[in-house]
C-alpha cells in the first residue's frame, strides 16, 4: 500500500484547501421540494439555509442563463435523478489510471476489483483518469488510443457487472497552473472522449474535471464547465454530466458552482474529508500532515454535528436549485486508527444516504483502502461502515430503495 505514497508528489494538498470558513451566498428564492430526494434534516436545515443566504456574496460569476423561452428540459432532469439513484454507492478505483502511468502508485486494476465491488454490493464505480498524461501536447491535442483502450476495458468492466460508472478527468495539474493555456485542449480531450463512448448505454456518466483548484477559480470553472457541456453534448445529448464546485469540490464552495440552467441532465458532486487533520494524518503529498498523526475521530456530538451541518447545507443548495446531489470523495487515510475510521465513515455514509445523497468512497485498495491488497481481503469494519448490513433498510429514507 505505501508503494504508492512516496511517488506521489504532484499532489501537494494543505488543510487551506479545504477552507472550513467561507464566504458564499445562495440567492434567496422559491424552495422546490423533489418527491425523489428526501428533505434534509428539519432542525439543522432552516438555520443553516439562513445562514448560508446571511453569508457574503461571491465574485464567482458567470451564470449561464437559460435561453428566453427554452422549455424546461424534464427529460434531462428525470434521467440525472434516476441515474443519481442508482449510483446509490460506489467505489473511487483511486490510484489506478489518475497516476501518471498505471502502477506507478501501486495500484493495477484487476478484473477480480470489479467482481469483489459488486459482490459486496456496491453499486457504481468512480474512474479517476489522467486523460491529460496520455493526449498530445499540439493540436488536435489526439489521445494515445492504447490508454483508451485500457480506461474502455476498466468501463466494460464495471458495466458487465451492472455497475454504475462515473468516468471523470483526474490530475490535469496544468491546467490548474494555467487555465488558459489548457482551455482548448481540455476541450478538445472531452470531444475525443466523449465521441468515443457515445455509444455507450446511460449507466455511464461523464465527470468533465476532479476538483479544479488554484487558478482554476471559480469563476474560470464555471465557464470551462459549460463549455465542457456543450462539448460533451454534441456526440451524447442524452448523457448524463457529474461536475462539483471549484476550490477542491469542496463542499463549502457549492454556492460558488454555476450549472446551465437549462440542462437538468447533470448530477453536483461534492467532496467531504473533515475534519482535514483526521482524514490526511501521515498523508506524504500533505505537507505538515506528520504531526497529525494519532488524531481521533470518535463521533462525540460536536463532531457529528460538524458533518450534518455541512452535509444538510450541501443538500439545502441542492433542494434549492433542485438538482440532484452526489458525495464524490470521502475516506478516512489508513494511517487513522481503524475504531476511529469505521466511525466516521459509518456517520458520514449514514448521513449522507439520510439526505438523499448518493455517495463514491475514496478509495477501493490505496491510501484509503476498504480493501486489503495485501491480505486479500476487505477491511471490515470499513465496509460494515459503508453497507452497514444490519441496517434496516425500510427505515432510510433513500430515494433508490
Ligand atoms: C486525489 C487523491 C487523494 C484524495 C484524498 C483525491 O481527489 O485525487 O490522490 O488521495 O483526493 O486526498
Amino acid at each position: 500500500m505505501k508503494e504508492s505514497l512516496t511517488t506521489k508528489t504532484d499532489l501537494m494538498k494543505t488543510p487551506e484547501h479545504y477552507r472550513e470558513s467561507h464566504n458564499y451566498s445562495v440567492a434567496p428564492g422559491k424552495r422546490t421540494v423533489r418527491l425523489s430526494m428526501p428533505r434534509p434534516v428539519p432542525l439543522l436545515s432552516s438555520m443553516l439555509f439562513l445562514l448560508a443566504m446571511a453569508a457574503c456574496s461571491s465574485d464567482s460569476g458567470n451564470p449561464v442563463a437559460p435561453g428566453p423561452g427554452s422549455p424546461p428540459d424534464v427529460e434531462g432532469a428525470r434521467l440525472a435523478f434516476e441515474r443519481n439513484q442508482k449510483l446509490a454507492r460506489g467505489i473511487n478505483l483511486g490510484n489506478a489510471l489518475e497516476a501518471p502511468n498505471e502502477g506507478d502508485w501501486g495500484v493495477v486494476l484487476q478484473q477480480w476489483f470489479f467482481d469483489k465491488i459488486a459482490e459486496a454490493g456496491f453499486t457504481a464505480v468512480r474512474i479517476p483518469v489522467r486523460w491529460s498524461g496520455h493526449a498530445a501536447s499540439g493540436p488536435p491535442y489526439q489521445l494515445d488510443q492504447v490508454f483508451l483502450a485500457r480506461v474502455r476495458w476498466a468501463v466494460d468492466n464495471a458495466l458487465e457487472r451492472n455497475l454504475m460508472v462515473v468516468l471523470n478527468m483526474h490530475h490535469y495539474e496544468e491546467i490548474m497552473q494555467d487555465p488558459r493555456a489548457h482551455e482548448q485542449r481540455f476541450l478538445a480531450i472531452w470531444q475525443q472522449v466523449a465521441e468515443a463512448f457515445k455509444s455507450y448505454p446511460g449507466e455511464l456518466i461523464f465527470e468533465p474535471l476532479n476538483e479544479p483548484n488554484n487558478a482554476m477559480t471559480a469563476g474560470i470553472w464555471n465557464q470551462y464547465l459549460a463549455e465542457a457541456i456543450v462539448t460533451v453534448r454534441a456526440s451524447n445529448p442524452g448523457r448524463t454530466i457529474l461536475a462539483g464546485p471549484a476550490n477542491w469540490n469542496n463542499i463549502n464552495a457549492l454556492p460558488d458552482l454555476r450549472l446551465p440552467e437549462d440542462d437538468r441532465n447533470i448530477i453536483v458532486s461534492v467532496h467531504y474529508y473533515e475534519p482535514f487533520r483526521f482524514t490526511h494524518q501521515g498523508a506524504s503529498w500533505v505537507s505538515g500532515s506528520e504531526a497529525w498523526r494519532g488524531t481521533t475521530w470518535l463521533g462525540n456530538s460536536t463532531q457529528r454535528l460538524s458533518v450534518t451541518a455541512a452535509l444538510t447545507a450541501a443538500a439545502n443548495w441542492a433542494l434549492e436549485k433542485d438538482r440532484p446531489l452526489h458525495l464524490g470523495e470521502f475516506g478516512a487515510i489508513i494511517e487513522a486508527d481503524m475504531d476511529s475510521r469505521a466511525t466516521w465513515t459509518g456517520f458520514v455514509t449514514e448521513s449522507a444516504e439520510s439526505l438523499g445523497l448518493s455517495w463514491s468512497y475514496w478509495d477501493f485498495c490505496a491510501n484509503f483502502a476498504v480493501y486489503d491488497k495485501r491480505r486479500d481481503t476487505w477491511h471490515t469494519p470499513i465496509l460494515n461502515a459503508l453497507l452497514r448490513p444490519d441496517t434496516d433498510a425500510s427505515k432510510l429514507s433513500l430515494a433508490w430503495k
